[in-house]
């Protein structure tokens, strides 16, 4: 199917067809895994378009095609890892230049902005983005990126993305909006105003916990051959076999969603009519600070959420912990089978405490990565753990 034919289709068709064209030398209907670091040229100069792997490989080509078609943007650029996307946006300013971040945000990113980048001389604001005035008031003159996680990994943070593209396009930055949580199927950040769209497609692009990658999308030509210009220069680049996992990984991504949607919705209205739980942090329920923009502008809630005990302790969060059977302790999420993780000692023990608890990430807060298991095997489980 061409890529024009492909883009009036429906989000499913679109998901199973997108990138995948038959290979031209055998008819293979799947992409094969070009495991190659050269490209043998007829003369100096004359190939057919690939020369050097790091620059171009046609397993990660069939792949950014079908990033960018999943995220309805142009061009899809895919890295190493979520974490070298993120880096490789952060490479498009210069010393001096200010990005304003989300204060609750993946630790490896807020890891990366104050550990590796400040010291190059770009500045951080951080702000709680889910009230869009905060950003709009810490906007300046040498603001030139703001950088937005929603809904928020741990505590399930809402931010309007097209409030915030309003916000940067008149400040005359970038946006790009970290869609991890979220994944193309349930939200796309481009059709609201954002300049990139980042994911750790570690998560629900792969889907199977099996490849550590990123991808950023976006629709603007020259902010693709400058972000082109970085992956290839500073060659945080995936291999062509961890780019066949993540194109297979997609082609199911929207039947997964629909079930972490599912199950994640009864368990976040079970956790919370339970009497030893505390507070439940999920973007689906009518009650969320920021529903009416969840709802506006996601097709679904997902399957994260955190919640708190009533015994809000490190000690009885980590023995339901080190109780469940169904659910495995483990960073990373958006895979087929349930994680459980403690954000405090695990994902976020990047952030300092001071800045965890002032942003409203406790010791106790435990994170749940809904899987598509039956359901009723992940409440038993739960049930068994908290007691
Ligand atoms: C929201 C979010 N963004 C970015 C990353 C980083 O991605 P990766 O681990 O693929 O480098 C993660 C990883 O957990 C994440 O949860």
């Amino acid at each position: 199917m061409s890529k024009g034919d492909l883009r009036s289709k429906k989000i499913a068709t679109r998901i199973i067809h997108a990138g995948a064209e038959p290979d031209p030398s055998t008819g293979a209907i799947m992409t094969p895994i070009f495991q190659t670091s050269t490209y043998v040229q007829s003369a100096p100069g004359v190939n057919k378009g690939y020369e050097y792997a790091r620059s171009q490989n046609p397993t990660r080509k069939a792949l950014e095609d079908a990033l960018a078609i999943l995220e309805n943007g142009k061009f899809g650029l895919a890295f190493s890892s979520g974490v070298a996307a993120t880096d490789a946006v952060i490479k498009l300013l210069a010393p001096g230049d200010e990005v304003i971040a989300g204060s609750d945000m993946y630790g490896g990113t807020y890891r990366l902005f104050t550990k590796v980048f400040e010291k190059f001389g770009i500045k951080f604001k951080y702000v709680d983005t889910s009230h869009a005035q905060n950003i709009q008031d810490a906007v300046s003159p040498a603001t030139k990126l703001i950088w937005i996680e929603t809904p928020t990994n741990p505590l399930m943070n809402i931010t309007d993305i097209a409030a915030v593209a309003s916000i940067s396009k008149s400040a005359g930055a970038l946006l790009c909006v970290d869609n991890t949580f979220a994944s193309p199927y349930l939200q796309n950040p481009l059709d609201m105003g954002a300049d990139i769209v980042m994911h750790s497609s570690t998560k629900y692009l792969g889907g199977h916990s099996d490849v550590i990658q990123g991808a950023l999308m976006m629709n603007d030509a020259a902010l693709r051959e400058q972000l082109y210009f970085i992956q290839k220069s500073c060659g945080a680049v995936p291999g062509p076999m961890d780019c066949f996992l993540v194109l297979r990984g997609i082609k199911t991504l929207h039947v997964r969603m629909k079930q972490h949607c599912e199950n994640g919705e009864k368990i976040a209205h079970w956790l919370r009519q339970h009497p030893k739980v505390g507070r439940v942090y999920w973007c689906g329920f009518e009650d969320h600070p920021n529903y009416d923009i969840a709802k506006k502008q996601m097709r679904g809630f997902g399957g994260m959420m955190s919640f708190t005990l009533k015994d809000d302790t490190v000690e009885a969060a980590t023995k339901v912990l080190s109780s469940t059977h169904v659910f495995s302790l483990a960073e990373s999420l958006g895979g087929v089978e349930s994680l459980i993780n403690h954000p405090a000692v695990m994902t976020h023990a990047s952030i300092p405490r001071e800045e965890r608890i002032k942003n409203g990430l406790s010791d106790g807060l435990i994170r749940l990565s809904v899987g598509i298991e039956d359901v009723d095997d992940l409440i038993e489980d739960l049930q068994n753990a908290i007691g």
